[in-house]
């Protein structure tokens, strides 16, 4: 049987993440995880910190903490939270480990040993106090481009170039503004990808129809032809480079990082990590990533052309799930200037299910998206609290009135059966092709079958004159609630369960597969039914207009 390897884009260690993070990546890996699972396959879904690079340390200089202590904590602050949206990962793990260091070391050797690497010599600005060269990232300037003052040596914040340090005018540290720069020449490695382009083309062919967000930033690379890369940084926190001459350099963290996503698995499963990563087969697994689309190249060129250059069989991804980005009121959300809603605060706010769903809901996949309070609370309002919570809450109240709380007896309307198994099917389909927007209205049609049966049958009205006809109306309602409760699992964990307890004794809804999922003779008559419960609160405008401020957007 074909087993699922799930990875989601590794969140870099620097700080709580906010919610375009959270849905560009890792809920939509977790929703597809929890689906496969609900289908009875065997998953592994693998994530972690990214803790090497620059950031790191510059965040960890900013909190006045060694790289190592400042990693430890923030490793334990997103894993919480994580596990707190009930991201089910198989493991969370971390790239700055033994093993993560082990195999990037014998990943570049491979390399190395096959004539991909080359070495450059190259002007680096050099901390005379410091007695180091500076990488990239811990030089500040103006823009040459468009005269941001705090532009960093790899890119401007300002304007979004791509920029060398030494373009910069008026370069500092970033670390010490005081330190005089000098700049020296220094050896570098530079990986080979004009030499790797023909691996890397005739391997892009064998991915599954990417989507059009991935196709189309390979297509851009490839045509435009790779270029050599510098893949050594002079920074301490890293993976040492293991070559004569190094000392004191490390990999650049987009060497390391992705290599992390076996070294993670290695980590979980020190014996068959080998079943997911060097199947005897490559068909064995099905390998899925999810990223944002500024990750994309890295996965879509730069990894495999690393991997295909070690000439080793490493299984590759089958099917790379890019997301747009999700912006704040209009501009972007930004963890530097605070704005917008971070993974934590938003937790403080709402239940994870509100946000899983509305994150879900508004997903950038085909474009970029907004996010703004007043939409999340129409989106709550009108689907969860009334499309969803509000047909529950009718059924129950109306069993408890007419048949003392018990599913009352009735035969299968065939109208409805047919109309619901459908668009489970659908719903079914979406998530198999990963089709996330048309999943939504699918699912939002299916909530409302509940309200158009109940509306057009009257149950409050039979029972008055046929109460017979009202219990079937009633009992394909009770089990319309339970469709609800499976259909809705891999998005709303909690109230899905809530939910299927309140009309079936035993089981669980992840224990039905969707395609079984419309089974309209699943609850024993006379079965005990819960009283109501208020499964979703609706927000009121005062409240939208509170965080609206509070979080500095627009209404
Ligand atoms: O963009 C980011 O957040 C990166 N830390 C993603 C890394 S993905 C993987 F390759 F590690
Ligand atoms: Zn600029």
């Amino acid at each position: 049987m074909q087993k699922y390897l799930i990875t989601s884009a590794l969140p870099y260690i620097n700080g709580i993440k906010h919610l375009g993070n959270l849905i560009g990546s890792i809920l939509p890996a977790d929703i597809y995880a929890r689906y496969l699972r609900q289908r009875g396959e065997e998953v592994l879904y693998i994530c972690g910190t990214d803790d090497h690079g620059a950031p790191a340390e510059i965040a960890a200089h900013e909190a006045n903490k060694p790289v190592a202590e400042y990693c430890a904590e923030m490793y334990a602050t997103q894993k919480d939270i994580y596990n707190r949206f009930n991201i089910a990962f198989d493991y969370f793990g971390k790239t700055s480990t033994q093993s993560n260091v082990e195999l990037t070391q014998e990943i570049f050797n491979h390399l190395d040993k096959n004539g991909f690497i080359i070495e450059r010599t190259i002007e680096q600005f050099y901390s005379v106090a410091d007695q180091r060269f500076l990488a990239d990232r811990h030089i500040t300037g103006t823009c040459p481009k468009c005269g941001y003052a705090k532009a960093r040596g790899d890119q401007c914040d300002g304007c979004g170039a791509l920029l060398d340090p030494i373009e910069l005018q008026k370069p500092y540290s970033s670390l010490n503004p005081q330190d005089k720069l000098e700049l020296r020449s220094t050896k570098h490695l530079f990986l080979d990808l004009p030499r790797l382009q023909d691996k890397v083309q005739e391997w892009t062919t064998a991915l599954d129809n990417p989507s059009k967000v991935v196709a189309g930033i390979i297509r851009k690379w490839l045509e435009e032809g790779l270029e050599q890369r510098c893949i050594t940084r002079d920074l301490s926190w890293g993976v040492p480079v293991p070559k004569p001459g190094y000392e004191g350099k490390v990999f650049y963290v987009w060497f390391d990082a992705p290599n992390g996503y076996i070294s993670i698995t290695k980590d979980y499963l020190p014996d068959s990590w080998q079943e997911w990563w060097r199947p005897a087969e490559p068909s064995e697994v099905h390998y899925t990533q999810f990223m944002a689309k500024d990750n994309v190249p890295f996965h879509a060129v730069m990894w495999p052309a690393i991997l295909l250059g070690t000439e080793q069989s490493w299984k590759m991804v089958d099917y790379i799930k890019g997301f747009n980005w999700l912006n704040y009121a209009g501009g972007k959300f930004s963890t530097s200037q605070k704005r917008g809603v971070f993974t934590d605060v938003a937790l403080d706010l709402f239940p994870a299910d509100y946000w899983r769903y509305y994150l879900l809901a508004n997903v950038p996949e085909s474009s970029d998206a907004d996010f703004s309070f007043a939409d999340f609370a129409n989106v709550i309002n009108a689907d969860l609290a009334d499309r969803l919570g509000n047909f529950v809450s009718r059924v129950l109240t109306l069993v408890h009135k007419y048949f003392a709380g018990k599913v009352p007896s009735g035969s299968i309307d065939p109208d409805l059966a047919t109309k619901t198994a459908q668009l489970c099917e659908s719903i079914n389909e979406c998530h198999n092709q990963l089709r996330y927007r048309e999943m939504i209205t699918e699912m939002r049609a299916l909530w409302g079958l509940g309200n158009e049966y109940i509306t057009t049958h009257q149950p409050w009205k039979l029972a008055k004159t046929d109460l017979a006809q009202a219990g079937f109306v009633l009992n394909n309602c009770l089990h319309l609630i339970r469709t609800y409760a499976i259909v809705n699992w891999s998005i709303m964990p909690e109230t899905a369960e809530t939910m299927y307890t309140l009309v079936a004794p035993t089981g669980a809804p992840n224990e039905v597969q969707l395609a079984q999922a419309a089974d309209f003779a699943a609850l024993a008559e006379g079965g005990t039914v819960a009283e109501k419960v208020a499964l979703f609160a609706k927000i009121d405008l005062d409240q939208v207009q509170e965080l609206t401020e509070r979080f500095g957007g627009t209404v």
